[in-house]
């Protein structure tokens, strides 16, 4: 079946959005908006897994909004917006834990990491995270979904989850003219140089929110001189750059600068190294300061002023809602046919 191309992402309001954030996924929303329909969500239901303070949480979903807004997505022509305005995200949730199995869940990396040791501790809902992940995207239908590398086994249980409903429910499905399958498998595309950008201050470890070393990630609303004074502390090796990117293998910190700079540059890896092959680190990392600052001090700046004028923000965020809610509607109206729920 032929199912309309539509992208969807979210990302969640639980701090600083830092430059993973952005080169993994953000940068690469605002390019799909020529190519697809898109909707971006700021997911709240998810940030609320581990405890958020409520004033902060405010903040977050307006802070997120800004950057989206900051780095070029268009909320007229998209849709942005924040999950929990949509009651369609936990309804269908709801349906999908229970047809997700425990022992899916059970092998998710990223729960594993979050709950840490103290297991028995952690709330339902980050345990169940998933399967309202995969009801966010196939709430629209979304046959893309732009996203880091991180959430790759998020998706592929998004797809176990389309499937495992489109056949349990096949027959009801058809029975209500649906066609075969109800849900598409959506496609993740995960890819480009800043898939995954690591820390700065350790090529084996992710740049992440949760670091508690803000050395090891650049915020979007860091300055220009906190930028340069981050990225000329970040860790390196003592060799000179490689020519070619086959080079930089075994180098993790060589391969997450230039990959950085490729992203921020939109340019290939090969590219930077034909430039900056053979040189020192400290010729790169000048270079590297003064592009991440080109590209980032102007979103910092507009994302700054668009969270002094909090009720534009919620305006928007109310206006997609609307608009996302006639979508997720219109699926929930099939999904509780298909189940056989009266309606
Ligand atoms: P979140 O909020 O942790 O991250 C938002 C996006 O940023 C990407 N990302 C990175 N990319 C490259 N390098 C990094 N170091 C890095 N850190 C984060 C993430 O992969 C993500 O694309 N579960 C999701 C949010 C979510 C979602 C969805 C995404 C909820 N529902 C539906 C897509 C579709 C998350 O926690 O992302």
């Amino acid at each position: 079946m032929d199912f309309k191309q539509l992208v969807f992402s979210g990302v969640q309001p639980t701090g600083n959005l830092h430059l993973g954030n952005y080169l993994g996924a953000i940068q690469r929303f605002v390019a799909l908006q020529d190519s697809y329909d898109c909707l971006y969500c700021v997911v709240d239901m998810h940030a609320i897994t581990v405890w958020q303070d409520p004033v902060e949480l405010k903040k977050q979903i307006r802070e997120v909004t800004a950057a989206f807004i900051a780095a070029g997505i268009d909320p007229k022509r998209h849709i942005v917006f924040n999950q929990s305005q949509v009651s369609g995200h936990a309804e269908l949730a709801w349906v999908f834990n229970c047809v997700a199995r425990l022992g899916w869940l059970n092998r998710m990396t990223q729960f594993k990491e979050k709950a840490g040791k103290d297991r028995e501790n952690a709330s339902v809902g980050l345990y169940a995270y998933p399967s309202l992940m995969a009801a966010d995207i196939l709430l629209y239908r979304a046959t893309h979904v732009p996203v880091g590398e991180d959430q790759k086994q998020h998706l592929e249980l998004t797809r176990d989850i389309a499937q495992k409903f489109n056949n349990d429910f096949g027959p009801s499905i058809a029975a209500k003219g649906l066609g075969e399958v109800f849900f598409p498998l959506p496609e993740p595309l995960i890819g480009g140089p800043a898939a995954r950008v690591m820390s700065l201050r350790d090529g084996a470890k992710k740049m992440s929110k949760s670091d508690p070393s803000d050395l090891s990630r650049i915020n979007l609303t860091d300055d220009a001189d906190t930028v340069a004074s981050k990225i000329r502390k970040a860790k390196t090796d003592p060799e000179p750059l490689p020519s070619e990117a086959e080079g930089l293998k075994g180098r993790p910190e060589a391969e997450n600068l230039v990959g950085i700079y490729a992203a921020l540059g939109e340019v290939s890896k090969d590219k930077v190294l034909a430039e900056f092959g053979g040189g020192q680190f400290s010729t790169f990392k000048a270079a590297l300061v003064d592009l991440a600052v080109a590209k980032l001090g102007p979103i910092g700046g507009e994302m700054k002023r668009l969270v002094a004028e909090p009720g534009h923000i919620d305006d928007i965020l109310r206006d997609g809602a609307a608009r996302a809610r006639v979508l997720a509607d219109a699926t929930m109206s099939h999904v509780k046919d298909i189940v056989g729920f009266v309606r």
